[in-house]
Formats: structure tokens, sequence, C-alpha cells
């Protein structure tokens, strides 16, 4: 069972420690040598298909659709176009409005959830065309796509999804970017610049999971507490949303996410001592404004967890505890920021005694409604 584990105590820290790899294959092929991004299964649309799509629609269930939610605001600052992203179980049922004119992106790690492959069949009787990204090849939702996009985590067994979240994420980026290509939304240079980026994320985790025995120290300080918020303002909304689902799947503590701004419309309410709070800074253009809300949780005596890039001071007086990673570009803090969120969740999961990679009442793979 460890040599299955890989040495390590648990399936989850090894896939954590496998994300760097997860990341770096998930890239293999769909580079070119002059930087720009190919994806072969997306050859077989043309130019004209992809940019007559008048609607982008995502869907998908649990950190899947934390993904989405992430892809969402990349393809419509990239793309300038509306871009829905649904809970495939809310979609199913909702009458949605798609049509032969709207390109639908379903994202499963097991491409087997019941709700996502339901959505996927609605979405294609209402003529959409069907773009997975999946990560266990031959699934019933690769299978039925017009096209999938294979993330290249290799399995996954611990229930909370960890490489597989990384990997849906770098392959959203590289959708984006393509779709950006065929509509000549980049210049050659600014496309070249983003390839370089996105080839530096596997050593950017790799140094944030260097740095896990400082996560470790602070999980050992909050490991008692029972209230956890995670906030953050845009791409870091998403990444709080996965963070505290990541929490909640494996310590069984209860863990909410919220937009920042939304601090005041109700959670302000609970933030009391003994209250964690982690705040998530890495989105330049509302730093100020991540700033202001956590001066008031640490006004009402909330113990505030910021996460920083390494160089960033501006928080040091405001926060009880830091967590810091490496500057990336802001789009694509997402697959950095969430790494220390998951050791973080599985070393206080681990402090409680959890365990950790088949929580209770969960599945990994939901194949019934
Ligand atoms: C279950 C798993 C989650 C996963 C979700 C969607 O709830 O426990 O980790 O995110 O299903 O699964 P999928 O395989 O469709 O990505």
């Amino acid at each position: 069972q460890t040599a299955e584990k890989g040495g390590f105590p648990h399936f989850m820290l090894k896939e954590i420690h496998e994300q760097p790899r997860a990341l770096a294959d998930t890239l293999r092929g769909r580079l070119t040598e002059s930087d720009r991004v190919f994806i072969p299964e997306l050859d077989g649309f043309t130019k004209e298909q992809l940019a007559g799509f008048t609607h982008i629609h995502i869907v998908a269930c649990g950190t899947a659709y934390h993904a989405g939610m992430v892809a969402k605001r990349f393809f419509e600052n990239l793309l300038r176009r509306p871009v829905e992203v649904s809970v495939a179980s809310e979609f199913r049922y909702a009458d949605p409005l798609v049509s032969p004119q709207t390109l639908c992106f379903i994202i499963s790690q097991s491409g087997e959830t019941a709700d996502t492959l339901a959505a996927l069949r609605e979405a294609k009787r209402l003529g959409a065309t069907i773009v997975s990204v999946v990560n266990v090849v031959g699934s019933s939702i690769a299978r039925e796509s017009h096209a999938c996009v294979y993330t290249q985590a290799g399995p996954e067994i611990c229930v909370a999804s960890t490489k597989a979240y990384v990997t849906q994420l770098m392959v959203l980026y590289l959708i984006g970017l393509h779709l950006a290509a065929v509509e000549e939304r980049l210049t050659d240079e600014a496309h070249a610049d983003f390839v370089r980026d996105l080839v530096a994320l596997p050593d950017a985790v790799e140094s944030v999971i260097g740095n896990a025995l400082l996560v470790e120290d602070l999980a050992a300080q909050l490991a008692d507490r029972s209230v956890f918020f995670y906030l953050g303002r845009g791409y870091d909304f998403a990444v709080a949303l996965e963070a505290a689902l990541k929490l909640k799947e494996i310590s069984y503590l209860h863990a909410e996410a919220y937009a920042a701004g939304e601090l005041k419309h109700g959670p302000l309410a609970l933030i009391e001592p003994g209250v964690i709070v982690v705040c998530l800074a890495t989105q330049p253009a509302v730093f100020e404004k991540m700033l202001s809300n956590i001066k008031e949780v640490a006004a009402r005596g909330g113990t505030v967890v910021g996460v920083v890039y390494e160089g960033e001071h501006r928080l040091d007086s405001s926060t009880d505890h830091l967590l810091r990673i490496p500057q990336v570009r802001p789009e694509l803090a997402p697959i950095v920021s969430i790494v220390p969120m998951q050791l973080l969740a599985y070393l206080i999961a681990k402090q409680r005694g959890c365990e950790i990679d088949m929580p209770r009442n969960l599945a990994k793979s939901v194949t019934v409604e």
C-alpha cells in the first residue's frame, strides 16, 4: 500500500507532489518550437467554425466547476465574448440557452459524472458543439464529445481532486490561447510571452511544494479551529471556492468562500476572534480592495492568513500569517495559489486524524444522480 503511494502516507500528498510533472505532461505536444499553442484535438474545426460561435458555455461539477470559473474569466478577457459557466445539475434542468452557435466545454476528471454526462447530452441535443476536458481516457464524456482535450494528470485516486484540477486549468489556458490565435487576438510576441509563462508553471508549483514545511507549521496552529472563510476577488475568488472545498472534503471543517466584496453583505457578521479568514491577494488590479477587506476582518479579531507573491510586503502588518507563492502572470495565479491551499487542507486534516483519501459520504466519481 505504501509502495502504491510512492512512499507517501496518502494518495493526496502523492498527487500534490505529482503536479509539476502532470502540468509538464499536459503541455507536451501542444506547443510548437516557435512558442505557439497548437492543440491537435481542435484541428478538426475550421477557423470559421471556431470564430463563429456566438456563445461559450462551460459545464461541470465540483472541482471541475471551479476550473470552469477560472476559464470563464480567462476566455472573456481574452476573447471578448460572453462565457457562461454552470454546474451540470442546474444546467440540465434549466432549459438552457444553447443553440448550434454555442461552443460547450464539458470538464470532468472521471468523464463519468452522471449530471455532467446528462448535461453534455442535453447540450448536444440542442445543437451545441461539445469540447470536453477529461482525464480518464475513453470515458463516456470523452467518447460522446465532438472533441476531447485530455488532461495528462494520470490516475487520480484521492477523492479530493488536486492534480486533475491544475491540469484542467492548464488545458483551459491552452484552449483559450488556441482560440485567441485563431481569432488573431494576440500579437505573435504576446502569444509567445504567454506560452513561456505557461512553461514556467511546473517550476513555480514545485517551489511551493518545496516550502511545505511552512504550511505544516501553520496547519499545526490552525487545526483546532472550527470556522474558516476564504476570500478573494476575480481569479482569487474561484481559487477561494476550490480552497474551501478542499478543506471541507477532507477535514470536515466548516469552510466557506466568498467574493471578498460580499464580506459586508453577510459574512462580516460572523467574524470574531477564533475565526480563520484566508485572504488570497494575487490580483494587482484589486489588491488595494483586498487590503481593505483584510483590515475589516482584522479589526473584528479574525485571524488572517494572506496568500501573496514573494516580495509582496504590503500585507505584512495586517495579517497574522502569510503564505507566499512565486510571482506569475496574474491570470495564471490559480494554478500556483491553489497548491498551498491543498497542502493546508491536507495538513490540517492530517493533524485532526482524518482519513483523507476516502472522506466519509463522498465518492471519487458520482455516477448516479
Ligand atoms: C466528485 C469528486 C470531486 C469532483 C466531482 C466532479 O464530487 O469527489 O472531486 O470534482 O465529483 O467529478 P468529475 O470526475 O466530473 O470531475
